[in-house]
């Protein structure tokens, strides 16, 4: 494993306390969309951590829509991981030898890329609806430990200026019929199912809202900024911005975000939470910037960054302008607290792409 990967895995373990990290002993832990961005994360992780977390099983399924990635034959020559192709919108879970005695399940499935969800709308509603609701209705009567669902910050479409820092109590700006509407209204009514079922059977469910994850397991070619940029970096060419370059972000790195996740898994209860980083919250441009440093120092990149218009006509609609979270609610109940900065971890990202060129991992 890549020495980047290996310290960000410690970093996403040491954030957990010994009471959760108990609290995965003896254990079976299934995912759906394991191939993805946030599943090669997990899957890494508790492939690593499966001995010293008494871990018995992590099944990960996924339908590979976007490909077969290189890593997950090398992931299943250890002994405790089944990784296997599973569509979420058609099969039935209770074919999979295992799904049965799982005590924690992790639902991804849903690409995740505008640009790819946008392509595949109804699939990308499915998922997250009857994916979901199979799901739930497979675990609802049964014993479980934990139930993550990932809706998205997405869930707040476009706020006004008043509800930026966003809080969970914030209801969303949203177009129902816009080109994103398709994941950001899936997501909300996957959240309705969540609290339903919660209500309704006493279900541990937690749901994450994840604000802009970025670092190793995002495919370079995924079309999200954070790769999009990473991408330009390395094929050493200009760093191209899509908008006027003003929208704002917070970037979270994925060693931070996957513990808080983790740590709604492990609550025990039914809640919600923002997943993010509050600081600093930045324009496209400065991201854009802090690449091209980074990638001068890593690479020896020698491009620039300038501004194009996107092909896809539809590419900002619906764009909201300013995205940043509070995160006092995960910080408060479970204790969650993200530290690596967005320069930080714009460089752990880029080393990681050159480890990865140089080691076993191709993307
Ligand atoms: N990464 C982020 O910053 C972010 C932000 C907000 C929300 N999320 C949510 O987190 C989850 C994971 O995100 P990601 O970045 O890893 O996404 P991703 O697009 O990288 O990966 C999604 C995975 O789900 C799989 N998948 C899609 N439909 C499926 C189906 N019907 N059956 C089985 N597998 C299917 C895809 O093949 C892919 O491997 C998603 O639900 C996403 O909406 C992520």
């Amino acid at each position: 494993m890549q020495n980047i990967l290996f310290n960000d895995i410690k970093h996403t373990l040491a954030g957990l306390s010994d009471a959760e990290r108990g609290r995965f002993k003896g254990s079976t832990v299934l995912i759906t969309g394991c191939a993805g961005f946030l599943g090669y994360y997990m899957m890494h992780f508790f492939a690593a951590e499966a001995e010293e977390l008494g871990i018995k099983k992590i099944i990960g399924l996924d339908n590979f829509m976007l490909g077969y990635p290189a890593w997950v034959k090398k992931l299943e020559e250890n002994p405790k991981v089944e990784i296997q192709k599973f569509d979420i919108i058609k099969d039935k879970i209770e074919h999979i030898a295992g799904a049965e005695e799982a005590d924690y399940i992790i639902h991804m499935a849903s690409i995740a890329s505008p640009m790819f969800y946008r392509k595949y709308p109804i699939e990308t509603l499915d998922a997250n609806i009857w994916g979901l609701r199979s799901l739930l209705d497979f675990y609802a009567e049964k014993s479980i430990r934990g139930f993550l669902f990932f809706s998205s910050s997405e869930l707040y479409g476009d706020p006004d200026a008043a509800h930026v820092p966003t809080s969970e109590d914030y209801n969303g700006n949203v177009c129902a019929t816009g080109p994103r509407a398709c994941y950001d209204e899936s997501k909300r009514f996957g959240e309705t199912m969540c609290m339903l079922f919660a209500q309704k059977y006493n279900m541990p469910i937690g749901v994450a809202r994840p604000f802009n994850n970025y670092g190793p397991g995002m495919r370079i070619g995924d079309k999200r900024v954070p790769a999009d940029f990473a991408l330009a970096v390395m094929q050493n060419r200009d760093i191209e911005i899509l908008s006027n370059g003003t929208p704002t972000r917070t970037f979270c790195y994925i060693a931070d975000s996957v513990c808080g996740y983790f740590k709604i898994l492990l609550h025990g209860k039914y809640d919600y939470f923002n997943i993010g980083i509050e600081t600093p919250e930045i324009t496209i441009a400065q991201l854009a910037e802090i690449y091209a440093k980074a990638g001068r120092d890593i690479f020896g990149y020698t491009g620039t960054v300038k501004y194009a218009t996107s092909e896809d006509k539809e590419y900002l609609t619906n764009n909201p302008q300013r995205r940043c979270p509070k995160i006092d609610k995960a910080r408060t109940l479970l204790g969650y607290n993200p530290s690596i900065s967005v320069e930080e971890g714009v460089t752990r990202f880029l080393q990681y792409l050159k480890e990865s060129e140089e080691g076993e991992y191709k993307w």
